[in-house]
């Protein structure tokens, strides 16, 4: 088997900054109701005609890639981890286009808020079992694009981002990516989702039916109350299966949904909340893309530094949700 380990990371943010004020002129909410029950103060959004998902994902791949100063040719495979695609045959072909990441073979992954997190594992799989040497991941949503800006339980949530990272193939022995652990209840799927609405189609000849995707709904208690019960027992799960415990922890890197769901699991785990990355503050929930954002910011700020232990852990619409834990090695 082939180790594998994270070499670098970036991360892109539209220019546009939206507070929590500029939130209340258009639904009846407050600073303070946001910032109490979210933690969130702004949150970036995506503006301009003909500006998508791969001009973020674009540029977060760019960041990652000029870090360590690596030829996009030498990328084999690209994952863009993505629920707000420009194309819904996918938008990785267009990322690796730009990129002129030429000989990379490249596809979408739909995992909404969990992404990263598959994207991570999927891409561990294909280095790990020797079929690829360097993969390029992005967590990536501009899901201001599908958000009811009328509907206050939701509009003041998300944001848009993309985060990277490039794992390469390393020896056994220097192995970064120690486990993971993924889970999905379909069952939960109406929780939270963007419901495709179809209507009888004008040829209706063959009963053909035909329809549009729809704004995000989300039951917030039901997601609230999935997120604090199921992601702790998923870590527990995956820090049992490497027999380490949660005293081996250095750092705690949640999806940036909600503070206060960030520290409930940190305290049902009995993690200090000093150990809890956090920037959801700045950004809002920009679903795949938080964790790579947050990771990046984390590592410029010096925080993470080598051999730490990160317990990442992703979760969201599906529903699905995952840890995978990993150990810094650069
Ligand atoms: N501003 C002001 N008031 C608001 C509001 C807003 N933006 N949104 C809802 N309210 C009101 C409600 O109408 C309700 O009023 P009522 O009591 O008169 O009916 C009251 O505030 C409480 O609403 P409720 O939905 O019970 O609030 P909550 O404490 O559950 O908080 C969320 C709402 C969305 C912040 C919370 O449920 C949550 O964070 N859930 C998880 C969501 C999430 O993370 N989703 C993404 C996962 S990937």
């Amino acid at each position: 088997m082939q180790g594998a380990r994270i070499i670098s990371v970036g991360s892109a943010v539209p220019d546009l900054c939206i507070n929590n004020k500029d939130i209340s002129k258009i639904v009846e909410t407050s600073d303070e109701w946001i910032v109490t029950r979210t933690g969130i103060k702004e949150r970036r959004v995506l503006t301009g005609s003909n500006k998508s998902v791969v001009d973020l994902a674009y540029c977060a791949g760019m960041k990652a890639l000029n870090k360590i100063h690596m030829d996009p040719l030498e990328i084999d495979l690209i994952i863009l981890a993505t629920s707000s695609p420009n194309d819904l045959f996918g938008s990785a072909s267009q990322v690796q286009a730009k990129i002129g990441a030429k000989k990379a073979v490249a596809f979408d992954l739909t995992a909404a808020c969990s992404g990263f997190v598959l994207a991570i594992v999927t891409a561990t799989q294909f280095i790990q079992n020797g079929s690829y040497k360097n993969i390029l991941i992005i967590g990536a949503d501009v899901l201001s694009k599908w958000i009811d800006w009328s509907d206050r339980k939701t509009c003041i949530l998300f944001g848009d981002g993309a985060g990277a990272a490039i794992i390469q193939a390393c020896s056994e022995e220097d192995n970064a990516i120690l486990g993971f652990q993924l889970n999905t209840d379909g069952k939960q799927s109406d929780e939270l989702s963007i419901i495709y609405k179809e209507d009888i189609s004008p040829l209706n000849t063959f009963k053909l039916f035909q329809g549009q995707f729809q704004y995000i709904s989300m039951n917030g208690k039901e997601v609230y109350k999935f997120a604090v019960s199921k992601v702790p027992a998923s870590i527990t799960k995956c820090l049992n299966s490497l027999h380490l415990s949660t005293r081996d922890i250095n750092w705690l890197l949640l999806h940036q949904a909600n503070k206060r769901i960030l520290k409930a699991v940190a305290d049902r785990l009995s993690i200090d909340t000093s150990k809890i990355i956090s920037n959801l503050s700045k950004y809002g929930n920009t679903s795949a893309a938080s964790i790579p954002l947050a990771l990046d910011e984390a590592l410029q700020n010096n925080k993470i530094t080598k051999d730490d232990i990160i317990v990442i852990s992703g979760f969201g619409a599906g529903l699905t949700w995952g840890t995978v834990v990993i150990k810094w090695k650069c």
